[in-house]
């Protein structure tokens, strides 16, 4: 596909786990507390396949979620999510045991409910999906985030008509969302937009620089550095931002361009990933403007056959390409 069609690429999600909160609600007394002091956490689809341990010698990195209701071998804290309809078996049969065994103190409703290959719900059965499954966990003193859309318009409009829908009977403590995008200053006015309309505080449980509209026009790793540096920057000194997660911590970002990696293809730390810890200076070029559409350097995004190994194997995604009214996606599972 060429440039100048205009193609929309929604991208997204892995078919995993993993989020988080800042404010808990007083836990009971027998759980550890254990306060969060940072924003920073990982979406980890990796399992024990991978040493999650590279990612917290900082101590910058104080939670994660995998996607799922299952948690790692980790000591930070464990975020779990209601992916969708296909975890709820599990969920319902789990959730308060891994709530008290893990001393949880938040959960993630669906991922992207508004696309078809990911939590795929309309806004009245996502309504109901959350009575039945994540509003009762509001017993268990643990904060509720509701369902994270994409960044596409569609997304923010599921969401408001979910809390139509919902009428008053869906406790949301706070409101994660995803973002994939080349302009920092985007990113940073569509935080503040979705901040003024719902007036909750923010997780932003998926973002990166990375172009779904022109797929030839990505960002280089010059870019992603700064990009990550004023985006990161904006959300640790903003107080409405609860929380973040890169995407992505893993060997095989799965269609989203590698550059963005914290994590080689052979599964150590990349220098980004040192960056996002905080254990290196961010190495911003001087050319490197917020506000400035970055991108175009030539990076291709990886196709879809490239992104289709990956280390576990519940890890699949959905890569949706709209192009002219067509309508072509793949799902590719490991
Ligand atoms: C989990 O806890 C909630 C809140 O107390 C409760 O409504 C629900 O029945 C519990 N589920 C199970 C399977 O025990
Ligand atoms: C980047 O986003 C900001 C905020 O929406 C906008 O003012 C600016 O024009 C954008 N930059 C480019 C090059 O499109
Ligand atoms: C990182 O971004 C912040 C906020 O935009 C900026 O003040 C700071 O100078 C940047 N750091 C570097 C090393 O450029
Ligand atoms: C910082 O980035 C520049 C431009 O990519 C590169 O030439 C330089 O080696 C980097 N410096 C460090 C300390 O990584």
């Amino acid at each position: 596909m060429t440039s100048r069609i205009a193609a929309l690429f929604i991208l997204i999600a892995l078919f995993p786990r993993h989020a988080a909160a800042a404010v808990a609600r007083a836990p009971p007394a027998h759980h550890v507390s254990r306060a969060i002091t940072s924003k920073a956490g990982l979406g980890w689809a990796n399992g024990a396949a991978n040493d999650i341990t590279q990612y917290l010698s900082t101590g910058k990195v104080q939670w994660y979620y995998t996607w799922s209701p299952d948690p790692v071998q980790t000591d930070i804290e464990f975020v779990p999510m209601l992916w969708g309809l296909k975890q709820t078996d599990e969920w319902d049969s789990n959730i308060n045991k891994t709530i008290a065994a893990q001393h949880v103190t938040s959960v993630l409703g669906f991922n992207e409910p508004e696309i078809e290959g990911q939590g795929n719900l309309s806004p009245a059965d996502g309504a109901t999906q959350w009575k039945a499954h994540i509003e009762p966990l509001k017993g268990l003193n643990v904060r509720l985030g509701a369902p994270a859309p994409s960044g596409s318009p569609t997304g923010k409009q599921w969401v408001t008509d979910w809390l139509s829908a919902c009428d008053g009977g869906c406790t949301v403590d706070f409101m994660p969302l995803h973002w994939y995008d080349v302009n920092s200053t985007a990113f940073i006015e569509y935080l503040e937009d979705y901040h003024n309309t719902f007036q909750k505080p923010i997780w932003v449980t998926e973002w990166a620089c990375q172009n779904f509209n022109q797929a030839d026009r990505q960002c280089s790793l010059d870019d992603i550095v700064g990009f990550m540096n004023a985006t990161q920057s904006f959300m640790d000194s903003t107080d409405w931002v609860e929380r973040y997660a890169w995407f992505g911590a893993m060997e095989n970002l799965q269609g989203v361009n590698q550059e963005n990696a914290l994590m080689s293809t052979s599964g150590s730390i990349t220098s980004l990933g040192e960056q996002y810890i905080g254990a290196a200076t961010p190495n911003v070029t001087s050319d490197y403007q917020p506000g400035v559409v970055h991108g175009g350097s030539g990076v291709s995004a990886p196709s879809a056959t490239q992104a289709s190994s990956s280390s576990e194997s519940r890890q699949a995604i959905l890569w949706q390409v709209v192009t002219f009214g067509t309508l072509a996606s793949l799902f590719l599972c490991s």
